[in-house]
């Protein structure tokens, strides 16, 4: 029985492999429970559901990225010869097989890349209004903060995250990590030392990719959504979240990841629309064009109540749980003393 189902399935990932006898790696396909699996080698590993779709190197290519990043090596800019296309697809490649770019179809997966390096472009720009080839042509023009006014520790943290001497925590990467805190938390999912080595960001452009691309595809609360569920609708908005008019798409995924410091704004909606335009011109650009990003309601965050945990508020949460950590601590220590 068992070695009739493996013949099955040798068979089926050879047929496969026969209709696809083309050059480029085509997915290897298995079927459990019902489900189709695929693997596609290095960009996306692991027998996926997300696997079986096109991978972000099959539609965003090193020209598309050459174009939405054009001025990033002009000598006036601030992290020459830093980024590069490669690091983009090293690191989204670990991320692929959870549906980075891959969720949804090809169509979905453009506009998610799209939508993604929007942000990453509106964070790392240094165009400006007079800027040649426009302000939008000067995303990844940074690497890192010029002139931090302080290394930004914050000792409420120093159980969790505590700073290392002599260490500044100011912004680095693509989507720039400010405070000991997100550096520790981000340090403690890549399985990097971040806490002791800020620093690392700054010099290895795949890891800020990565940095990046797992700031996008990780929600900041249990219960709340990625900005990546948030962006291709894997999250479905409750009642609470119609009131708030948080809807699936690009408005709540900068909801998710800046919560009151873009959204909800009402009139001062220079930070969104800087982020909502670097998006449509990369949708231009990329070829699918600025029609595919949906209703205004959709693209903006203008008139949405923040999640209730915006990021201002993540430090919060964990303030409490220190010092509800005290409190039980004193309440034992009270109790000793007493008996
Ligand atoms: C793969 O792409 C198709 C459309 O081409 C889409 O319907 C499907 O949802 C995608 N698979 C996943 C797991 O997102
Ligand atoms: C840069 O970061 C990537 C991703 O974390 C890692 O695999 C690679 O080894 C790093 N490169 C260097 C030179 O440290
Ligand atoms: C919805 O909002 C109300 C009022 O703000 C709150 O009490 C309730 O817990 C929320 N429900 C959910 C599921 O978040």
């Amino acid at each position: 029985m068992a070695a009739k189902w493996l013949l099955h399935l040798t068979m089926v990932v050879m047929l496969v492999a026969l209709v696809n006898g083309d050059e480029s790696v085509k997915p290897f396909v298995k079927i459990v429970k019902g489900k189709k699996l695929c693997d596609q080698g290095w960009e996306c590993k692991g027998w996926s559901i997300y696997c079986c779709n096109d991978t972000i190197s099959d539609f965003f290519q090193a020209y598309q990225f050459e174009n939405l990043f054009s001025k990033r090596n002009s000598p006036v800019a601030h992290a020459v010869g830093f980024w590069d296309y490669r690091s983009f697809i090293t690191a989204a490649a670990l991320y692929e097989p959870l549906g980075f770019g891959t969720a949804g179809g090809k169509l979905m997966g453009m506009k998610e890349v799209a939508a993604f390096l929007g942000i990453v472009g509106s964070k790392t720009s240094c165009g400006y209004g007079v800027a040649t080839g426009g302000p939008l042509s000067w995303g990844l023009c940074y690497n890192k903060e010029l002139s931090p006014s302080k290394i930004y520790c914050d000792d409420y943290y120093k159980l969790i995250y505590p700073c290392t001497p002599g260490v500044s925590y100011h912004g680095r990467g693509a989507l720039p990590i400010y405070w000991n805190y997100n550096y520790g938390e981000t340090g403690e999912a890549l399985h990097v030392d971040l806490l002791d080595h800020p620093e690392y960001i700054e010099d290895n452009a795949t890891l800020a990719f990565q940095a990046a691309i797992w700031r996008w595809m990780t929600p900041r609360k249990k219960l709340l959504p990625s900005a990546h569920d948030a962006f291709v609708g894997s999250w479905k908005p409750t009642k609470n979240d119609t009131l708030a008019k948080r809807v699936v798409g690009f408005g709540t995924a900068m909801n998710v990841l800046y919560g009151d410091q873009v959204c909800g704004k009402y009139g001062n909606t220079e930070l969104m629309n800087n982020m909502i335009s670097h998006y449509l011109y990369y949708l231009d650009l990329m070829g699918v064009g600025r029609e595919e990003a949906g209703a205004h309601e959709v693209l903006s965050c203008e008139e949405q109540e923040v999640f209730s945990v915006p990021t201002s508020l993540t430090s919060s949460s964990l303030r409490l749980k220190v010092k509800f950590c005290f409190i039980i601590i004193v309440h034992i220590t009270a109790q000793l003393i007493v008996f």
